[in-house]
């Protein structure tokens, strides 16, 4: 089949072809970034997980590694090499990561060799933990042990410490702790934390706990959306004061790493939003979030912001100051395109309802719009016009954004083809995916349902990282 290309991101990460879900054991090291990600070689659909490879010196450019972990036959991965982070031993790059087999998902550990990465030795001591807690495992249905995966590692005090996601029966999804002097044995602490099924869901998956300047964040995903808790952490006992979501669109299974400048960086998953059919027909699925900073505010919720860098894709920029919408239109915003970043601070005035468009065709008859409910303190994507093709999910996705200070709705929108990508107010997140059909679905819009707003949008161009003849071949 002919690689759809037309919806495929140009400055988000995809890999050449086929399945991508998590991003994995990131890290920067030796002086450039490393991405790994769930990857499946042989077609645009979920089925024996491997490790693919990508390096960058900006977090922008990716070169394409080989293929990092392969599952093993007759190994504790030889069904899948799940999701996993990243360990410094003492100098010497390691992996721990979940290893699908039969029934079974236990830690597994690599080491490389290299100092850019590119072959992982698996452990002869695999799995690490052979077991799962007697209190996770009766989650136990038919054809399944436990859901006991997914895999956050840190020092603390002389040991290592060790978060797997999992859940407990009847009580809700459960980031569970256990400690190590070698990383080959692990003793079992306990519960870090544990949600309510009801309001979290049965499992966590992906857990990630880390310091957040005073505090510690803890991420859980939940099969739906991801999570967080904001807390004190002492002793091994965490607790939470403040929670909230990460994201509220097409955002999962996130993981995050420190650089040489104490900068955290966190990289999501954006799973497409169309059905499975044209995710074959495409050839690819799934696109890496920008890079996006996370840091601690003045509130006890964090600041999610895309990283500095991002800027440096930044082409050609229009500014519009003081653009009046009414319900008749707008002034004319004659910059379009599917690459884009916007900047737009809107003043209600007497509006309710009001808000931007894009991938617009001349005819009306696609279009994506980002609407405010002033009333609600709402914003919501509104799919329903966004394709013609019935195989896009058309559904709306919404989150709550208060006004800010000065009484504006601020948003930072990062368009590019398939992925819109929405920062508000520096703290609330909404990532979607769109597929318009037509060619000159690519118009840009101000609207207002009733009364009137003013606006100013920044448009800037933004550049593609891909050469066009990289993508097919894998080095
Ligand atoms: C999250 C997840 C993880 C698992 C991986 C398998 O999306 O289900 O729990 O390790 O994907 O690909």
């Amino acid at each position: 089949a002919v690689p759809d290309e037309r919806h495929r991101p140009a400055y988000h990460f995809t890999p050449p072809a086929n399945w991508l879900n998590d991003p994995n054991g990131l890290v920067y090291w030796e002086g450039r970034y490393h991405l790994f990600y769930q990857y499946n070689p042989a077609g645009p659909y979920h089925g024996t997980i491997h490790w693919g490879h990508a390096v960058s010196d900006d977090l922008l450019y990716w070169e394409d590694y080989p293929v990092a972990l392969t599952p093993q036959p007759g190994q504790s991965d030889e069904d899948g090499c799940w999701s996993g982070c990243f360990v410094d031993d003492g100098g010497v790059p390691r992996v721990l990561y979940t290893g699908g087999s039969g029934q079974d998902q236990l830690p597994c550990l690599a080491t490389s060799e290299d100092d850019d990465l590119r072959r992982w030795e698996p452990d002869p001591k695999n799995p690490v933990i052979t077991g799962v807690p007697a209190e996770a495992d009766v989650l136990s249905t038919v054809d399944w042990n436990a859901e006991f995966r997914d895999h956050c590692v840190w020092r603390e005090d002389g040991s290592w410490l060790q978060l797997i996601g999992s859940g407990i029966a009847g009580i809700g999804g459960a980031a569970l702790l256990f400690r190590s002097d070698s990383l080959r044995e692990w003793e079992y602490v306990g519960p870090l934390d544990i949600g309510d099924w009801r309001v979290t869901g049965p499992v966590w998956e992906c857990p990630e706990f880390v310091p957040l300047g005073d505090d510690y964040l803890l991420h859980v995903s939940d099969y739906s959306t991801v999570v967080y808790f904001v807390g004190t952490y002492d002793d091994q006992q965490f607790d939470s004061h403040t929670h909230g979501v990460l994201d509220n669109g097409n955002f999962y299974a996130p993981q995050s790493f420190t650089d040489d400048d104490g900068r955290r960086v966190m990289f999501g998953w954006l799973p497409e939003d169309r059905n499975r059919g044209a995710q074959w027909d495409a050839g690819w699925s799934g696109a890496m979030s920008l890079p996006r900073r996370i840091k601690p505010g003045p509130t006890a919720h964090p600041i999610i912001e895309p990283a500095s860098e991002v800027t440096l894709l930044r082409g050609r920029h229009d500014g519009y100051a003081d653009i009046r919408v009414t319900p008749d239109g707008s002034d004319y915003i004659e910059t379009s395109g599917d690459t884009l970043e916007l900047q737009v601070t809107i003043d209600p005035c007497d509006s309710h309802e009001f808000g931007l468009i894009l991938r617009q065709s001349p005819d009306g008859s696609e279009a994506t719009q980002i609407q405010y409910d002033r009333l609600h303190r709402t914003l919501t994507v509104d799919r329903s016009t966004a394709s013609l093709d019935t195989r896009a999910n058309d559904s709306p996705q919404s989150m709550p954004v208060d006004l800010t200070e000065q009484g504006m709705v601020e948003l930072q929108v990062f368009l590019d083809r398939s992925v819109i990508e929405i920062f508000a107010n520096g703290t609330q997140c909404l990532t979607s995916r769109v597929y318009p059909t037509r060619d000159d679905s690519v118009g840009v819009d101000l609207f207002a349902d009733d009364g009137h707003v003013r606006a100013s949008l920044e448009i800037w161009e933004m550049a593609s990282v891909w050469e066009p003849n990289k993508r097919t071949e894998r080095p």
